[in-house]
Order: C-alpha cells, then structure tokens, then sequence
C-alpha cells in the first residue's frame, strides 16, 4: 500500500500500537487525490465491530462504521432509527480494533438535519467517544452550511450525495438517482457544494455510472462509490454485503465470498455434535491431573 501513516487518533485501547504502523490521516487520504487524479484507488469497507475491524485493517485506507448497522446488525428495517449511542459505541470498538485506516462514522438520522450548532453536538460528541478522525452525513445542497460550518471547527466531514438511505422516505425507495435530467443535473451541484463546503471526500451511492464518472472529474476531492463506476477515486462496500451474509442483495454488490453458507454448515455441526454427544470431546476437557 502507498499510504503514509502519520497519526493514531485512537482514545483507548487495549494493546499499544504496533509499530511503524501509524493512522492514515485526512490531509493523506486528500492528498491521494492529485491534479482531479488518483493513481491508486481509496479503499473502503464497513465495520462495525472490533473484531472485524482488525481483521480489515491491513487491508482498507478507510473503515465506515456505517449507519446501515441498522439493518446489518440491529435487523431493523431501515437506518431511520439509528441512534447516536448505537453509533458512538460501534464507532468506538472500531477504533480500538484498526491501528491504520481512517475511521469515519456516520451521523444518524435526526442528528444533524436541525442546524450547524445541532450538527455540531452530535459530531464532537461522536468524535470525542469514538476516536475516530471524520464523520459522514447524507446530503448535498441543503447540507452545505452544516458542513463547511463543522469543516471550519476542526470535524472532517465525509458527504455522501445521490442515493441517500436516510431519505428513502422522501426518495419512495433505494432506486439509483439519475434518470431524469433533473436529477442528473442535482447530483452533480451537489457534488460541487460540497466539495465548495470543505467536505474532504465524498460517498457517490446508487448513481448511473456516466454521472459518477463526471461527478469524480468535476472536483477536486475524493469521489468515493457504491453502485456507481469504477472510474471514481476509491469504492465502499458494505463488508456483510461482500462477503454474501445476506440472500439479498443490492445489483452493485459483488460477493467475495459466502459466509452465511459457512455459517450453517458450522452451526448443523455444532448441533449435531451436541445432541449426539461427541462435543465436547477429549481435546475440550479438562480432567485432574495424574
Ligand atoms: O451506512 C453505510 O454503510 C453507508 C455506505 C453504504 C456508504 O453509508
């Protein structure tokens, strides 16, 4: 990986951090983007545990800790009723389990829209609990005072404009955006007053590709994608997703692998083993010693 490791933001932590290893910073990630170019794309993955934060951390420039916990780990319908606490604590343990890639958590619904100040609250008490380095907010035009306001008191913000979850309400669904000139034409002034706010990347989610791709050349920040062109400046999945934990999935989810199918065969096993009781067998007990 090219990265430069500069910082580690972390709070609290069990072990020290290995070293060299030292956390990918805001102006770095910024910085891979150079003359409207990125030579090697950003890569960025969902977590929203420790666990599996470390074990995407070699791996990843940037972990999400996504609000679409919601539905992955929480199982609720959508990400409208994610709260702060959920976010601050999911934030936390992946902090505590990554030593290099940017963590950036998610601002839910409800604790931003209000106004700057309101915004602000929400954003330094996630960075304060989490010790993660930059937040996430859906929206573009109507957004770009909360953020340039958050940007000017030291909080990173990531934008994240064209197919937002948290207004699957007002949108009527998780379609992808684009279709109509109209649309076409807000994605791209989003993408622009963003980036004019001092947003530091951006997430490009659910837009036809030749938007994404004019999106990812029309400024100078980094265009991250999801359901959007491999043109863009650096991908997100979210990690259940590619590793095919779910039987549904989106059309720009790619699976890498197919956990849930290795998690049922474990399980059948397990139970099998317990109701004929060959578990716990010699090597999992402990007798007294002779
Ligand atoms: O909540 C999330 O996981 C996200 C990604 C899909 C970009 O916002």
């Amino acid at each position: 990986m090219s990265t430069t490791f500069t910082l580690d933001t972390s709070t609290s932590r069990a072990n020290p951090t290995p070293k060299p290893l030292k956390r990918l910073t805001v102006p770095a990630v910024q910085r891979r983007k150079f003359e409207g170019k990125t030579e090697e794309p950003l890569v960025m993955l969902t977590a929203y545990t420790a666990r599996t934060a470390q074990l995407l951390d070699a791996h990843c420039d940037m972990l999400l800790v996504g609000d679409s916990l919601g539905q992955v780990i929480y199982g609720l319908p959508s990400t409208l009723p994610v709260t702060l606490d959920m976010m601050c604590n999911h934030g936390a343990a992946v902090v505590r389990g990554s030593y290099h890639s940017l963590v950036v958590v998610d601002m839910p619904f409800g604790s931003y829209e209000k106004s700057p100040e309101q915004a602000f609250e929400s954003a330094s008490r996630i960075m304060a609990e989490t010790g993660c380095a930059a937040v996430k907010l859906e929206g573009g035009q109507s957004m770009a005072s909360t953020i340039s306001f958050l940007s000017q008191r030291g909080i990173p913000v990531m934008a994240h404009i064209g197919l937002t979850p948290q207004a699957v309400n007002a949108l009527g669904g998780y379609a992808a955006r684009g279709r109509t000139q109209e649309e076409h034409e807000k994605i791209l002034a989003d993408a622009t007053a963003v980036a004019d706010a001092g947003a530091f990347a951006m997430v490009a989610e659910g837009v036809l590709e030749p938007i994404a791709i004019s999106v990812t050349k029309s400024v100078d920040v980094p265009v991250i994608g999801i359901g959007a062109s491999a043109q863009c400046d650096g991908q997100v999945l979210v990690t259940e997703d590619m590793l095919g934990m779910f039987e549904r999935t989106a059309r720009f989810v790619k699976r890498y692998h197919n956990i849930s199918e290795n998690i049922e065969q474990a399980a059948e096993s397990y139970a099998e083993e317990v109701r004929n009781r060959s578990f716990p067998g010699p090597d999992q007990l402990y007798q007294p010693k002779k």
